[in-house]
């Protein structure tokens, strides 16, 4: 029996070997040796496998991409090395260049385009998708797709992308799929065989650093664990937070008299625990601190503290770096990005990273941390997605962050996530994460956090509008449909209903062993218990409303007492007579007594706590079905007890047997009064005869109101008899099976046969539920598309054809908003302003400030920009889809500022909220979309331009759907044929201008950005 480890050894001598040279040379170009998962993803990959590989941050998945790249060179085929970031691709491709040459690499992504015909290319993975719906003639050779981070799969916004890739991609190309660690790897694996062909998973959990984990507790460091398998909690650190408790149970806040208080830790003050750190020699450090302003503030602490990590020689190069690297901004503009705090913190060795931050400033920061001039970094978790930038230790101030709505407590993938950034590969033997305590902070919950060390890759794909229209173009609706089924998003769902369809089957199969023991040689006994089941039914049915209208029949008759009644109690503790004093509280006095009696409590009453409920908490149900919504009637008992009556009381109506005048001085208080008002009702009684004390036909004279009984005046009529009742017993009686003398076993079997029928039955419905999932989505989402003539059957219409460029997460609303020529006429700064709404999201919620807009046609058109998204808004509610979020105005007043040319201070200036960071994130992605537009709009070889000048052709899509009758009013979303063109024409002129007008100054410097 061999060890793994001689496996392995005999497995690396193969990969060595002569018939292996591509490997062999690959291996040349690296000064370390490859780990066992690196060598085994590329023999996988040698092989013409394609490869899912799972493995720690900072392990060195790269390598196993690097392969591909050189397989494809030797091979004489292409290489695409996709990113999710462009900042990745930027890093990627200046590798990449600097092992190759720029001739044989290129870069693609929305803000480069550089050798787009190069056999290597980095490009972000929305390039591909792109690239591969439009039908890119750069696909022709295409070897191996590198698929770097994918599991930004699960990303909400864009992780549909990497699954359309992967569905899409030609047969031949081979995908090497990079991952950080994720628990499910092999079901994700599975599914990348099952729809790409042979693919190798390779998982690795070993991080490539050890990793030591710690919480820091005023000056002291306490080790988390204390034994290597990570289990043990330092039992110091529970004596820590038991002493906390402690305190803050016997103590809290009480102010010190005299002698010594043992005190609470205090919180840790931030430049305290840098200079802790670099004391213990743990710098370089990131701190993550989950809010922009928190980073900031942090920065100004250590600088105000004085703190200095940098030696004056550092100070220089720091300096020279960072004006090297911003010389490009325009000098007017530093004051405002704050170059001088900024630059002050970084020759101390301090700085803050987060997105809200100007991308050239954050560049500088990696450049100088990665050097180890920079070791004190006070970032947000965006650092911790992507970028490249481990350090020694990594701090977390706290263990829940503001999610927006709540603080949610970090999970253990993003603690994961974050401490996986601790630990440089050949430079620090082992990485630290350091917690810093806090009041209440349970060490078992860190440690929990800190032990489980992944978390799932789960889909977040859904077809999208601009997916159902590429995808139907390029394959047609039934292939599309079938395509996305192969989806790792229906792979999952179908994993999620395998459990239930085993059951199905079970179950099954147990009924059909029931079904056999049931039979019976005199008949069909199936066919015999479902007439037992149905009679059972019924009759339960039946006893139900019975019991309801005798409930309805007794409210209603204690709504209608008067004081002075004598009734008669029928059940409960207070059967007997009893003379009614008060009648129920919300018993309508002078009415006439007839249905509909809902006092004014009726319903609306339902609810008030403490109203209703005098008596054994019945009261309140009774109303359910009455609307006798009160307490019941106040009664002097035979007993000359003062009691309140409830409906309970009543398992029949309440019975007047006679009337007495109560005495106006009566007082139920006064035992005098009972006891005189009781004599009197009893002398009553009996003067009447001893009949009167038992039941009384009803119909007599003494009832009021006539000849009718008053209690079936209020009385609903009873049920029609149970006729089909009848018929059900006849038929039961009449049936073969009812005269066997084994009739009882077999139903007994017959009964467990169709209770374990309705089970499977809803285990059918759920897992109908969820099969097709996605397809039966993307049906829907067609239907709204051929509802607005985007598609025609598996035609793709002209206006579809421009949607298919649309990439946006408001393409619908975009294409329509070009469709009905809502942005004709503008000026590029107003359709700037416009499109804005689309491209932009603020951070926070509604802050209700109205934005402000600019003069002119903008605000117009936006109104009608919202109205259009209203109206969308409703068909995707008719047809249960919800994609399309309300258009964003927040950017509306900066977008236009900047494309009319104001300067970057003034443009901030007017918008506070908004920081150097956010201001051109969002002018990206304004440019972004601006360009979908441009190049949507223009007629391309596929779209035919009808002359605009001509009227709407009847026989186009849209005749279909517009009203026939021309005095109907029109429809909102009937497509407005006739305007597309020529009105876009101008829009995709009008929105390069507005890109041109953007792209300057603060735009123009940082190209290379997220
Ligand atoms: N076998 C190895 N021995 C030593 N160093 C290595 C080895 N493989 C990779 N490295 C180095 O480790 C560092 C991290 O590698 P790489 O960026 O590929 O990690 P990664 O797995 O892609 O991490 P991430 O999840 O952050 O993307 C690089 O500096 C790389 O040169
Ligand atoms: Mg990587």
């Amino acid at each position: 029996m061999t060890t793994p480890a001689d496996r392995y050894a005999s497995f690396r001598e193969r990969q060595a070997e002569p018939e292996n040279p591509e490997f062999a040379s690959f291996r040349a170009l690296y000064e370390f040796d490859f780990d066992d998962f690196q060598v085994a993803a590329c023999g996988a990959l040698g092989g013409g496998n394609g490869v899912l590989v799972a493995a720690p941050t900072g392990s060195g998945k790269t390598v196993v991409g690097e392969y591909a790249v050189h397989l494809a060179l030797a091979q004489g085929r292409k290489c695409f090395y996709t990113t999710p970031i462009k900042a990745l691709s930027n890093q990627k491709y200046a590798d990449l260049v600097r092992r190759y040459d720029s001739q044989t690499v290129g870069l693609l992504t929305g803000d480069n385009s550089i050798n787009s015909g190069a056999p290597v290319v980095v490009m972000t993975t929305e390039v591909l998708r792109n690239m591969l719906y439009t039908g890119s003639t750069a696909l022709a050779g295409l070897g191996y797709v590198v698929l770097d981070e994918v599991h930004y799969l699960a990303d909400r916004s864009r992780g549909a992308v990497w699954e359309e890739v992967i569905i899409h991609l030609p047969e031949s190309v081979r995908v090497v799929a990079l991952s950080a660690t994720v628990s499910n790897a092999e079901e994700f694996g599975e599914w990348l065989d099952q729809v790409r062909g042979g693919t190798a998973v390779i998982v690795d959990e070993q991080r490539p650093v050890p990793l030591w984990q710690h919480v820091l507790a005023g000056n002291r460091l306490y080790d988390l664990f204390t034994d290597d398998e990570h289990t043990r909690v330092n039992s110091e650190l529970l004596r820590v937070a038991q002493r906390d408790t402690w305190i803050e149970r016997k103590a809290p806040g009480r102010p010190v008299r005299g002698g010594r208080r043992p005190r609470r830790f205090p919180l840790t003050y931030r430049p305290d625990v840098i200079a802790r750190l670099d004391a213990s020699g743990l710098l370089p450090a990131i701190t993550f601190i989950f809010s922009r302003a928190g980073c900031n503030a942090a920065v100004e602490q250590c600088l105000h503290a004085g703190l200095r990590l940098t030696t004056p020689e550092e100070v220089e190069v720091i300096q020279r770096t960072a004006e090297r690297r911003t010389a490009d901004i325009p000098p007017e503009d530093l004051a405002v990005l704050g170059y001088g705090e900024w630059l002050d913190g970084l020759r101390r060795g301090i700085a803050a990273h987060h997105a809200g931050m100007l991308p050239a400033f954050k560049e500088v920061v990696e450049e100088l941390f990665a050097a180890g001039l920079v070791r004190a970094v006070f970032a947000t978790e965006t650092l911790a997605l992507g970028i490249n930038m481990p350090a020694r230790t990594v701090v977390i101030e706290k263990l829940d962050k503001w999610n927006g709505e709540t603080h949610a407590n970090l999970t253990a993938g993003e603690y994961t996530q974050l401490t996986g950034r601790a630990g440089r590969r050949g430079i620090d033997v082992e990485g630290h994460a350091v917690v810093l305590w806090q009041p209440g902070m349970d060490p078992g919950a860190v440690a929990g956090l800190a032990s489980t060390r992944t978390y799932p890759l789960n889909s977040s794909f859904r077809p999208s509008y601009n997916m159902a229209v590429n995808l139907t173009g390029w394959a047609g609706r039934a292939r599309a449909s079938a395509l996305l089924e192969s989806s790792f998003a229906q792979f999952q769902a179908d994993r999620g209903v395998m459990g239930l369809t085993r059951q199905v089957r079970k179950n099954h199969q147990v009924m059909a062993e029931l079904a056999a023991a049931m039979s019976c040689e005199k008949g069909d006994f199936a066919e015999y218990a479902q007439i037992r089941r149905s009679l059972s039914e019924r009759e339960g049915d039946l006893s139900r409303a019975r019991a309801t209208s005798r409930r309805a029949e007794a409210a209603k008759s204690l709504s209608l007492l008067r004081p002075g009644d004598i009734i008669r109690v029928p059940g409960g503790r207070r059967a007997g007579l009893a003379v009614v004093l008060q009648p129920g509280l919300h018993s309508a006095r002078g009415s006439d007594g007839g249905n509909g009696r809902q006092g004014p409590g009726g319903y609306r009453d339902h609810g008030h706590p403490g109203n209703g409920r005098a008596e054994g908490g019945h009261a309140a149900d009774d109303r359910t079905f009455t609307g006798f919504a009160g307490p019941g009637p106040l009664v002097l008992t035979e007993g000359r007890q003062v009691k309140r009556l409830a409906v309970a009381d009543f398992p029949m109506p309440a019975e007047v047997i006679d009337k007495i005048r109560i005495p106006g001085s009566f007082s139920p208080r006064s035992p005098q009064h009972r006891k005189d008002l009781a004599a009197t009702m009893r002398n009553r009684l009996d003067s009447a005869g001893p009949g009167e004390r038992t039941r009384k036909p009803p119909g007599t004279p003494r009832s009021r109101g006539g000849a009718t009984p008053r209690f079936q005046r209020g009385a609903t009529p009873p049920d029609p008899p149970g006729d089909d009742v009848a018929e059900l017993r006849r038929q039961m009686r009449r049936h073969p099976c009812h005269d066997c003398p084994e009739r009882e076993d077999h139903a007994r079997y017959a009964e467990r046969y169709m209770r374990l029928r309705r089970e499977t039955e809803a285990l059918e419905r759920r897992v109908a539920g969820r099969s097709h999932v996605i397809a039966r989505t993307f049906d829907r989402v067609c239907r709204v598309l051929e509802r607005l003539s985007y598609l025609d059957g598996d035609t793709v219409t002209p206006d579809g054809q421009r949607l298919a460029r649309l990439y946006s997460e408001l393409d619908l609303l975009a294409a329509e908003c070009l469709r009905r020529g809502l942005w004709d006429g503008l000026s590029p700064a107003e359709l700037a302003a416009c499109v804005s709404a689309l491209s932009f999201e603020s951070r926070q919620a509604d802050d209700a400030q109205p934005p402000r807009l600019p003069k002119g046609p903008v605000p117009e058109a936006l109104a009608a920009t919202i109205r259009t998204w209203g109206e969308l808004d409703q068909l995707e509610k008719d047809n249960e889809l919800s994609f399309l979020r309300e258009p964003d105005l927040g950017f509306a007043w900066a977008a236009y500022r900047w494309a009319r040319g104001a300067r970057l201070e003034s443009v901030l200036d007017e918008s506070p909220d908004l920081t150097p960071g956010d201001f051109v994130r969002s002018v990206k992605q304004l440019i972004d979309l601006l360009d979908q537009i441009a190049s949507a709009t223009p007629a391309n070889p596929k779209t035919p331009s009808p002359d605009p000048s001509a009227p709407a052709d009847p026989s186009a899509p849209a005749a279909s759907l517009a009203p026939a009758d021309p005095s109907a009013p029109a429809d909102p979303l009937a497509p407005a044929a006739s305007l597309a063109p020529a009105a876009s024409r101008t829009v995709a002129a009008t929105a390069r201008s507005a890109i041109e007008a953007m792209r300057r100054g603060v735009i123009a410097y940082s190209a290379v950005a997220d």
